[in-house]
């Protein structure tokens, strides 16, 4: 494997939404360039490509016994805005080295881009994922972005047929293997190249809306104000305050406010906040959603407003599995162990499918933003990784994998 492929590929990614960092917002022409890129790489790789009805890309290197279901390696190729180069990114361009060093086994290997793994444009992520696997229900469709275009559009617009309900787009794999960046400090702090993740946060989105009334911003008494952007305000305060109550929960509000009618001379009527919440175990995200909900209810009642909340996405914490690893582990001899506070589309088929993850180090823990790196060798490491345990995983026959099906791939070819 040579670090210069990779290097390459993912500037070119990286450069696909223009501006600075990575700009790949998830069902956008942007992604769907990226896709067309990975596809390319695909065939070069000599791999059948495919798509599935939300858009998720398949590679496969088929195997010698197509009944037996498929091997997975991949992430996805959306980005947040002003990204960095490697989030997701990586994951694909890693299982594609991989695979493209692999000969033909005894199952199929895949590698799999998914779509709209991040969530910030429709406040629900995990689309293609949660897709795939049959999760992706009926009022995901109806959430919307800044702009009011709902994922029910943006499918429509893309030319995905997506429609909930009919199970699995394609058939389920007998596994899921990710490789990802760890967008944390802890591999870095203890000068680890690898990790082997052990659990993945839960999280929740949540729609916050508190409703006031407008009013003269220069004639009507302080006293006299029903101000819904003060509820929103202290309503994120308390809801950090809450937060830093319980261990390694987190909150954050990180995107825009929306205020309406959003005038600076007029008192807001209503504010909705989008609000971001994990904890590593479902007691402690229990613990949290009441705490925010009650960081609402208080907020409201201290001025005057009505509030509600919805949660637009709940994704539980999940395990790795640990046969798989092991798998990992053994590809990478000596490598700790360490929980993943990002979320990943391997938590989303963690319910239905073994997952394993391997993390490597994000240099100064930094993530989410232009200045995230991975060195160059580490991203070697990670994909040869990938291609031991898809060495192994490929030969297995029914021992040790679940999820063995003999109905004939439903992937369309492109
Ligand atoms: C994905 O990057 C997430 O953890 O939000
Ligand atoms: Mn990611
Ligand atoms: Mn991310």
């Amino acid at each position: 494997m040579t670090a210069a492929r990779v290097e390459e590929r993912l500037d070119a990614l990286y450069a696909v939404g223009g501006g600075e960092g990575a700009n790949r917002p998830a069902l956008s022409e942007h992604e769907d360039a990226a896709h067309a890129l990975a596809e390319g790489w695909m065939r070069e790789a000599g791999l059948e490509t495919g798509t599935d009805a939300i858009g998720n890309l398949y590679g496969r290197l088929p195997g010698r016994a197509p009944g037996l279901a498929e091997i997975w390696c991949g992430s996805h190729l959306d980005s947040v805005p002003r990204g960095g180069r490697f989030d997701g990114a990586l994951g694909v361009v890693a299982a594609l080295e991989a695979v493209s060093r692999l000969e033909p086994g005894t199952r199929t290997v895949t590698v799999v881009a998914f779509r709209d793994e991040e969530g910030w444009r429709f406040g629900d992520g995990f689309l293609g994922s949660r897709a795939v696997s049959g999760r992706l229900d009926t009022a995901a469709l109806d959430n919307a972005d800044h702009d009011g275009i709902t994922v029910r559009e943006a499918l429509a617009a893309g030319g995905y047929p997506f429609t909930p309900g009919n199970g699995w787009l394609v058939p389920a794999p007998a596994a899921f293997l990710e490789a990802h960046i760890e967008q944390g400090p802890v591999l870095a702090g203890q000068d680890a190249a690898l990790g082997i993740v052990t659990s993945i946060v839960g999280i929740l989105e949540l729609r916050v809306v508190f409703a006031g009334a407008a009013g003269h911003a220069g004639t009507t008494p302080m006293a006299n104000r029903r101000d819904a952007a003060l509820c929103a305000a202290a309503f994120q305060v308390r809801a950090a305050a809450a937060a830093r109550e319980i261990a390694d929960a987190v909150v954050t509000v990180g995107s825009a406010v929306v205020v309406e009618p959003g005038a600076t001379n007029v008192i807001a009527r209503r504010t909705t906040v989008r609000v971001d919440a994990r904890a590593p175990d479902t007691e402690r995200l229990a613990h949290l959603e009441r705490a925010v909900s009650r960081a609402a209810d208080e907020a409201a009642q201290a001025h005057g407003c009505d509030t509600h909340l919805d949660v637009t996405m709940r994704i539980d914490p999940v395990a790795c599995d640990p046969v798989l690893r092991d798998v990992l582990g053994r590809a990478a001899a000596g490598a700790p162990s360490l929980p993943s506070g990002a979320g990943h589309d391997a938590q989303v088929l963690a319910d239905v499918v073994p997952v394993g993850m391997v993390f490597v180090p994000s240099v100064g823990g930094i993530s989410h933003d232009p200045s995230e790196h991975t060195r160059w060798r580490d991203c070697l490491n990670g994909a040869n990784v990938l291609l031991g345990a898809a060495l192994e995983l490929a030969a297995a026959d029914q021992s040790g994998l679940e999820g063995d099906n003999a109905s004939s791939s439903r992937l369309a070819s492109t």
